[in-house]
């Protein structure tokens, strides 16, 4: 039933997530079909798409970001705008190959305003979209079972590690005491590298964002 919210308080969303969506016996390829029929909260009227997260299903890793972007919305695949060409970039400098790792978002529609030029402008999902949209991430990482899980910038951090989490004090830290993976690490969004005001802050950021990498690379070459 495409593009229609089911009447009344007893339709599939009533709780306010997309919990009653998800498959009892999921698999990743169940869970991005299902996601792709998701109203559980209202960004799916502005997206063009459901952009869910990919990747191998035995990946060791999986990386978290807030939400898709303007090119994310369009190609349906995740980070492959211009923070996906940085985080590729910052992947393969740390020793790391994209297509070994599994790519996602807190929130798996676009949510966006105004444009510029042809662009739509991002905007931050509130906590009701995030918490609507939780159930998928809790379900793809549920099939994955990653012995890591990186959180891009503060979004993810704050819905993955407490709302009280800062970034900015705890970038590259494992913290081993998540139920959600053996190890979870924060460290920054591509995006905010691409916002530095000068090459200058863009190489230091970019090669701190690489050393973050470089410690999930680290932890994997492990026996
Ligand atoms: N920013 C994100 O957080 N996710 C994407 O997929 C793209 C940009």
């Amino acid at each position: 039933m495409p593009n229609q919210r089911p009447p009344g308080p007893e339709g599939p969303f009533a709780e306010g997530t997309a919990a009653p969506l998800v498959p009892s016996r999921p698999t990743l390829a169940k869970l991005r079909t299902a996601a792709a029929d998701c109203k559980a909260c209202d960004l799916w009227e502005r997206g063009t798409q459901t952009v869910f997260g990919e990747g191998p299903k035995d990946a060791r890793v999986v990386f978290v970001g807030e939400q898709p972007g303007d090119r994310e919305d369009l190609m349906g695949r995740p980070f492959v705008g211009p923070a996906g060409a940085l985080f590729d970039n910052a992947l393969e400098a740390a020793g790391l190959d994209r297509r070994d790792v599994y790519v996602t978002n807190v929130v798996k529609h676009f949510k966006w305003t105004a444009t510029r030029g042809k662009r739509r402008l991002h905007e931050k999902p509130n906590q009701k979209e995030i918490t609507a949209c939780r159930p998928w991430l809790d379900a793809e990482l549920a099939v994955i079972a990653p012995k890591l899980i990186v959180c891009l910038g503060a979004t993810a951090a704050q819905a993955l590690l407490g709302r009280s989490f800062r970034v900015t004090e705890r970038r590259g830290e494992w913290i081993r005491s998540s139920p959600l993976a053996p190890r979870v690490m924060a460290t920054v969004h591509p995006s905010s590298i691409l916002r530095a005001p000068d090459d200058r802050a863009r190489h230091a950021q970019t090669a701190q964002f690489i050393e973050d990498l470089k410690k999930v690379a680290a932890v994997l070459g492990e026996k």
